[in-house]
């Protein structure tokens, strides 16, 4: 058995360094170990029996991440900085379990820090400018740190993006983990404990974190982020994820209900499902239950279709039976897995909050070809109509970018004629930003000035904000759910979200309780909030009375925008 399991460890390392052969240590001068040395660092009999009496996770043997000389000597102390998407804020949740396990501490306050973890973004240039300037601010503090050793391990994207190229153009950089490689951030943190410089950006067809219970960051927050799946097999022409995180892959569905159930009994009142296109969720250990989705007319995928596994539309299900008065949102999704299934169940639980997010990235069918995005502007808009029609008072969210490669004015009029036409509540609107690897970098110029990038930019912001303005006033007078988050800073007014995730801002209150008494508002409480003021991002209302999700609905029918008269 042992001898089995240190044959099937070998052959995964050889299968893991041919697809990929980055999962290197560095000595100081960088010298690269061979597999035949990494599989001499590999575990020896003695370790399958000593590890596997003190298993870290459940159903991943422990070996060959972390053995007992690897282990971190003293407590350290880890300052995590994050950027990017909300898979990197999740993703530093699973960081933090992982060395949490390990014995690490964890601090908010720079000067304490011997360790400077940076999750970080490469979707767009301005992503990275960022990053490298705080990698110039760690330099510097590392270099005034003369008396105790500090390190700096850059995490996610940009990470899997230069891999050991950040080490050599940032010598300050002890460490680079890819998204995929955080259970072995112990063994990489312990070797620069000698001095070493260690990079592991293999990436894995199937590592989803489903065993590692997230511990969060922000543990005091009423909402919550789940990672159901990782990766993207989509391979839009402009967009570096596919090379950055992978293959896409799903969660068990019992893992995630058992993350949502976790954090119902924690308190937390709303969760997000996160991936990189949650709605092709597919979890291919269960047989297919009640919906076996089939893809909108006029819509289609760059990869062979899949088939069989449990669906997004039954994964909503499940996770929206948990408990009926978590509200569920999910995030980010691609237009063509939007099945008449995923509708309906949308607008038939009140607890699935009745916000889409349709990133639509352009109004020209001639862009959207050249961006592989696998639908025309004509199937876009038909499906807006048809999920309005299922889905009655649904807001809708969107990405889009401007100065795609060969875009003319007439193709970014379309942009913006998409955008008139289509009510959004939530739009993300971005230059174009070409990325080495992508299919746009090898087959198409980047041609469209900065100049005019920036100029159609401001031009979608204006439509953009002029709308949601319009939008937001045509609430006055209707009464909201919100979910209070908590209070200003400053002004020490009470925040929350209603439904479509908008901002809602009202005045600290004593009102109307479930038991007929009155108290102050908290965060996790579910207040009706009538809308008396409205601006293109925030709504401004007066606390009517304490409700709970069930009961504001059931007296208020399904919906997002009810007025209470
Ligand atoms: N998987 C998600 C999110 C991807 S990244 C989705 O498909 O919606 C978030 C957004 O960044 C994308 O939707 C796209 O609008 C934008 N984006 C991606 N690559 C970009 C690039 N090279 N330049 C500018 N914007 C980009
Ligand atoms: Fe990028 Fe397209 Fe995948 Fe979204 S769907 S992550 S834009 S490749
Ligand atoms: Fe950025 Fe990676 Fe998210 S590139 S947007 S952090 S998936």
């Amino acid at each position: 058995m042992i001898l089995i399991r240190r044959a099937q460890y070998l052959s995964r390392l050889l299968n893991k360094a041919t697809a990929s052969n980055y999962c290197r240590c560095y000595s100081d001068t960088h010298r690269k170990s061979s597999i035949t040395e990494k599989i001499k660092q590999g575990p020896g009999l003695k370790d399958f029996i000593i590890e596997s009496s003190e298993p870290v996770f459940t159903d991943r043997p422990h070996i060959p991440y972390l053995l007992e000389n690897d282990k971190i000597k003293t407590k350290r102390k880890v300052f995590f900085d994050v950027y990017g998407c909300q898979m990197n804020l999740n993703d530093t949740d699973i960081v933090w379990s992982i060395l949490k396990k390990e014995g690490f501490e964890k601090t908010t306050v720079e000067e304490e820090a011997d360790i400077f973890l940076v999750m970080t973004c490469a979707i767009r240039e301005g992503a990275e400018t960022k990053i490298w300037h705080r990698l110039d601010h760690l330099r510097g503090y590392k270099r005034r740190a003369k008396d105790r050793s500090v390190k700096i391990g850059i995490l996610g994207c940009m990470a899997e993006r230069l891999k050991e190229k950040l080490i050599e153009k940032e010598k300050a950089v002890d460490v680079v983990a890819g998204p995929d490689s955080y259970r072995d951030l112990p063994r990489l943190l312990a070797l620069t404990e000698n001095g070493q410089t260690a990079v592991n950006v293999l990436l894995s067809l199937d590592e989803t974190y489903a065993d590692v219970v997230p511990v969060r960051l922000n543990e005091g927050s009423v909402s919550a982020f789940i990672s159901i799946m990782r990766g993207c097999d989509n391979m839009c022409t402009y967009c570096i994820v596919p090379f950055t995180r992978g293959r896409e892959r799903s969660r068990p569905v019992s893992s995630i209900v058992d993350e949502v159930r976790h954090l119902a009994e924690q308190g937390v009142k709303e969760v997000t499902l996160l991936g990189q296109n949650v709605n092709s969720y597919r979890d291919v250990s269960q047989a297919t239950e009640k919906f076996d989705t089939h893809m909108a007319k006029g819509f289609k995928t760059v990869y062979k279709a899949k088939k069989g596994g449990m669906r997004f539309a039954d994964l909503l299900d499940k996770v929206s039976a948990v408990d009926p008065e978590m509200r569920i949102r999910f995030t980010a999704a691609h237009p063509k897995d939007f099945p008449e299934e995923v509708l309906q169940i949308v607008s038939e639980r009140p607890n699935i909050c009745k916000l889409l997010h349709l990133p639509a990235q352009s109004g020209s069918s001639a862009v959207l070809q050249r961006m592989r995005r696998g639908y025309t502007r004509e199937a876009y808009l038909q499906l807006v109509e048809d999920v309005k029609k299922t889905i009655p008072g649904v807001g809708l969210s969107t990405d889009m970018i401007c100065g795609f490669c060969g875009e003319t004015e007439e193709e970014f009029q379309e942009t913006l004629s998409l955008m008139e036409i289509v009510d959004y509540n939530i739009a993300f609107l971005f230059p174009y930003s070409m990325r080495e690897k992508t299919t746009a970098y090898r087959r198409y110029q980047d041609d469209v000035p900065d100049q005019i990038k920036k100029e159609r930019h401001h031009r979608m912001l204006e439509i953009y904000r002029r709308k949601c303005q319009i939008l937001n006033e045509a609430e006055i007078g209707n009464t909201h759910l919100v979910l209070v988050e908590g209070t200003a800073k400053k002004s020490g007014n009470i925040l929350g979200r209603n439904e479509l995730y908008l901002r809602v801002v009202f005045e600290q209150a004593e009102i109307l309780a479930e038991d007929g008494g009155k108290r102050r508002v908290k965060p996790g409480d579910y207040v009706a909030v009538k809308i008396v003021g409205a601006k293109s991002a925030t709504l401004y209302g007066v606390p009517l009375y304490h409700t709970s999700l069930c009961d504001f609905y059931r007296e208020n029918q399904w919906g997002v925008r009810q007025a209470v008269n």
